[in-house]
């Protein structure tokens, strides 16, 4: 394989444009999810449609054994990442102390701890070779407290730390990391989340995950270390976060994230 590109997430929404984006430059793939079928679908449109190599590989990224599994198998496999683009993740709504924490825990598993452990996995050897690109995909939650949504904008605020401190430590060696910071964008997330009635989404229509893609992945290639996607919500974060004091943010995010049939 070739110029090589571990995408997580690659099933569906951002993670799938990514992975196509990739391919139109000739570049080879591998796809991690759990819907191998999907996976699958995709990399026969990628060796078909381009002519590059497509690998699948099935993984839950919840489970800490199936992560060691995974980085195990493209050793043994003797592939070289050259490319790696953590985008896997999931949201989920309600009040911290209500919600499963099996389901919290999992989400802490996938976006924050498998990002972290693939980024201590494939950084050292991309290192020695003087050259990569790493991608993370947080988000414009990564920017302020999330009540309704705790954990999952304190996962996102983990990524855009991590990724803005690991890309400083490494500056000048030829890798590149570079955080994402998508904003409300049209995939199967929302849906997933169960956020589809959040007032903060009331009449809005995000873009769907091309566009988000071409910006990350443009983003990447050029080594850039923190993107926010879309000038409203650069407005928003480089604005209103930084300007309205946490007194006047908290409740104001809290509002937000409140459900319309709540009241
Ligand atoms: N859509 C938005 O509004 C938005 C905004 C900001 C940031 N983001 C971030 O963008 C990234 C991509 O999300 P998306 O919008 O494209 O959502 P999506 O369409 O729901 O895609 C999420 C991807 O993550 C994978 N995934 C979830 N749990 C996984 C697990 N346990 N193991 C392996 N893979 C898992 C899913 O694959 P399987 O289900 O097949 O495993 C799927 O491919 C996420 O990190 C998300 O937090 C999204």
């Amino acid at each position: 394989m070739k110029n090589t590109a571990l995408i997580t997430g690659a099933s569906s929404g951002i993670g799938r444009e990514l992975a196509r984006i990739h391919a139109t430059r000739g570049r080879d793939t591998i796809l991690v999810a759990r819907r191998e079928e999907r996976l699958q679908a995709l990399a026969d449109e990628l060796r078909g449609e381009h002519g590059v190599e497509s690998e699948i590989l099935a993984c839950d990224l919840a489970d800490a054994a199936a992560r060691r599994g995974l980085i195990e198998e493209i050793e043994r496999r003797g592939i070289a990442i050259d490319y790696l683009i953590n985008n896997a993740g999931f949201g989920g709504h309600g009040p911290f102390s209500e919600r499963p924490w099996e389901s919290d825990l999992a989400m802490i598993q996938v976006n924050v701890l498998a990002v972290a452990e693939l980024t201590r996995a494939f950084l050292p050897a991309m290192l020695e070779r003087g050259a990569g690109r790493i991608l993370h995909v947080a988000s414009t939650a990564g920017f302020l407290p999330g009540p309704l949504q705790a954990t999952y904008y304190a996962s996102k605020a983990y990524v855009v730390s991590f990724g803005q401190a690991v890309a400083e430590e490494i500056r000048g060696s030829g890798v590149t990391i570079t955080t994402l910071c998508p904003g409300f964008t049209e995939t199967e997330f929302v849906a997933r989340a169960d956020l589809a009635d959040l007032r903060m989404l009331e009449g809005r229509s995000g873009p769907g995950p091309r566009p988000v893609a071409e910006h990350g992945y443009r983003a990447m290639e050029r080594g850039k270390t923190l993107t926010i996607h879309g000038l409203g919500n650069r407005i928003l974060i480089e604005g209103a976060t930084r300007v309205l004091p946490r007194g006047v943010l908290l409740p104001l995010s809290h509002q937000s994230m409140k459900k319309k049939s709540a009241g």
